[in-house]
């Protein structure tokens, strides 16, 4: 694959903080950039991060035909960088892709770019605990025209922002009982940016309240709980692990799938299956609701607290033994080369 590369002329990294990084804020020296024209995707090139120059005409600004992924790199104590099932990353972004009218980006493509831009810069990909380069890859609508159909012209690109450990604080949550997130035959299930502007405004009233997130129910009847705002969700009743199916609803999560199976290799016992709000209601009230964590690439497992369901708030307990705690310490030890990899997720940069 002929990839062009313009190197920045010198790094920025002295410059940066990393015992002080707010989330998503600061880029990496490169990145990757491929554009579709004329029926195909064009030479791809690696040059300098910086600004995009954009027709205020240009579809994505109006239509929001845009989808894009988000996966870690790692360094481990040998200095090699792994990613964690990037092959993942790299279907789903096209699953999105198709739902949106959007070409698929090819596979060599995608990896080759990755590859070569996380060698290009991977002094910012910094070891030690919580530290990661959260890489971000995107498709948008380039064509200039505000015709309401499919753009015929698109980018590709990956940026890179190094990331430290992300401690999102106390998380307690409100479970949806009026506005919806994604609906049947919808874009739930894609990632594409709609989904997420769409959320803010019920996300916010959350707040206003005191919770920091809203788990999303169905559309339909509000009856079932299905995921958080960029993290699936999974909850403990007693010692059985609970967590929705995916559907054209749900993000088929990354983190999701891999907790499933290192909960089933555990022995523990996981149930895939529609979760009713009235259960888990019925359940904290009965103090057999042990605990309830969201699963995402930006926390790997975010533990909740507390929730809040119509006028009635519940709190958990502090559980030993805590199954969020030991899936946890299991994902990342594999995302970080600290154990073995037995079921063959890490791929390491060379
Ligand atoms: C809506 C939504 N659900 C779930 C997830 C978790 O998916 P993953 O584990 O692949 O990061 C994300 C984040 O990507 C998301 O945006």
């Amino acid at each position: 694959m002929a990839l062009r590369l313009e190197k920045i002329e010198k790094s920025k990294i002295s410059g940066v903080d990393f015992s002080n990084l707010k989330f998503g804020e600061v880029f990496t020296d490169h990145m990757f950039e491929c554009d579709f024209e004329n029926g195909a995707w064009q030479t791809p090139k690696i040059r300098p991060y910086q600004p995009l120059t954009f027709d205020p005409s240009a579809k994505v600004f109006h239509y929001g035909q845009a989808v894009f992924e988000g996966m870690k790199a790692y360094k481990d104590a040998h200095n090699d960088i792994w990613l964690f099932r990037p092959d993942q990353n790299q279907k789903r972004i096209n699953i999105s892709a198709e739902r949106l009218d959007m070409p698929a980006f090819p596979k060599e493509y995608f990896f080759e770019g990755l590859n070569t831009l996380l060698k290009l810069d991977s002094d910012w990909v910094q070891k030690g605990e919580g530290l990661a380069l959260y890489v971000r890859p995107f498709i948008i609508a380039t064509e200039n025209c505000v015709n309401a159909s499919s753009s015929n012209k698109y980018k590709f690109m990956i940026i890179c922002s190094p990331v430290q450990s992300y401690f999102a604080g106390d998380v307690r949550v409100v479970f949806a009982d009026k506005y919806s997130r994604a609906a049947n035959g919808g874009v739930g299930f894609a990632k594409a940016a709609g989904n997420y502007a769409a959320s803010f405004y019920p996300t916010k009233l959350a707040a206003n309240e005191g919770y920091q997130q809203v788990v999303w129910t169905d559309a339909a009847s509000h009856e079932f709980l299905e995921e958080a705002g960029t993290m699936n969700v999974f909850f403990r009743v007693n010692d059985t692990l609970l967590t929705a199916p995916t559907s054209d609803r749900i993000l088929d999560g990354v983190t999701r799938k891999s907790v499933i199976q290192v909960a089933e290799d555990e022995g523990i016992n996981v149930e895939v299956r529609d979760v009713r709000v009235s259960e888990i209601v019925e359940a904290a009230r009965k103090g057999e609701l042990l605990e309830m964590f969201g699963a995402g690439t930006a926390v790997v497992i975010n533990p909740v607290l507390g929730f809040s369901h119509q006028d009635e708030s519940f709190e958990l307990p502090n559980v030993e033994n805590s199954y969020a705690a030991l899936i946890k310490k299991r994902i990342t030890d594999i995302q970080r080369n600290l154990a073995e990899d037995k079921f063959g997720w890490r791929l390491k940069v060379e």
